[in-house]
């Protein structure tokens, strides 16, 4: 079983990376910063379990994400995973906007681009599976974090269709989209969050969304604290909603 995770340099693409080698799977690595995707890699192939491989690539090109595809698609994957994004905190009239559209090349263009190309052959062969990593923020609107939370909202709805369209198929093709709270990597660095809230174990959410992934679960969302808050969030008008999601964010100033 051969598996491709993008954002494996850390955080969860890192830890879903060494959970599926320590169940047998082959795993190809997938980020910018190759030093890191080779001591990963090396790791990796130290202990028992699936073999590791990388490939150096920046997702903000729709070209480079093409390239992976050329580059990968004889190896027959059979869980891809589109895990690489970030997010960028601040107000939408003060952030850069280069930056923002290179987050909606990161968290949009290249999981459009990527599903497209490994779903087609997944169905030709009727076997594979999809995880796209979305965000609890894909069910929220997000002052404060406002490009961030909408690209995570597209990729929620993106994949929750998709899943529909192949049930319908009678394909044996599955996707799934991981949406999880606050968990604690290198995403608020990069973000420019100085506050954070407590957040869950990157490695438990990786095991966690691989488990309910292999499961064939559509959308998982990890933690019960997560689940509760998102089950009374139908309950509450926009507006209040707005309210509370830009006083969250404005605390991490
Ligand atoms: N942490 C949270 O609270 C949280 C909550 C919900 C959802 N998420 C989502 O979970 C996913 C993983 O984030 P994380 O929390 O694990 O953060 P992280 O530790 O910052 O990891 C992000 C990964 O994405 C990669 N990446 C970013 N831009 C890229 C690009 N242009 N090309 C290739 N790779 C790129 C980074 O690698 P390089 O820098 O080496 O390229 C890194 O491996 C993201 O989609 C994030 O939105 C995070």
């Amino acid at each position: 079983m051969k598996a491709l995770i993008t954002g494996a340099s850390s955080g969860m693409g890192r830890d879903m990376a060494f959970y599926l080698a320590s169940l047998g799977y082959d795993v190809i690595l997938v980020a910018r910063r190759e030093q890191r995707l080779k001591e990963i890699a090396k790791e990796i192939n130290s202990k028992d379990g699936g073999q590791a491989f990388y490939v150096e690539c920046d997702l903000s090109k729709r070209k480079e994400c093409v390239r992976l595809y050329k580059l990968v698609k004889g190896e027959k994957i059979d869980l891809l995973i589109n895990n690489a994004g970030f997010g960028y905190h601040g107000y939408f009239s003060e952030i850069p906007l280069s930056k923002e559209l290179e987050m909606i090349e990161t968290n949009i263009a290249a999981v459009h681009i990527l599903t497209k190309l490994f779903l087609k052959d997944m169905m030709k062969r009727n076997r594979g599976q999809i995880l796209n990593v979305a965000s609890s923020a894909g069910f929220l609107p997000g002052p404060m974090l406002n490009t961030y939370y909408a690209t995570k909202n597209y990729v929620l709805r993106f994949s929750e269709g998709i899943y529909e369209e192949l049930r319908r198929q009678g394909s044996a093709v599955k996707i799934s989209v991981l949406c999880p709270g606050p968990v604690k990597t290198e995403f608020d660095k990069v973000a420019h969050v100085n506050f954070s809230l407590s957040g869950m174990k990157s490695e438990a959410v990786a095991k966690y969304a691989i488990d309910q992934t292999l499961k064939g679960k559509l959308v998982i969302i990890p933690g019960i604290t997560m689940k509760v808050g998102l089950f009374f969030r139908r309950f509450v008008s926009e507006k209040i909603l707005l309210k509370a999601s830009y006083n969250i964010q404005k605390r991490k100033s």
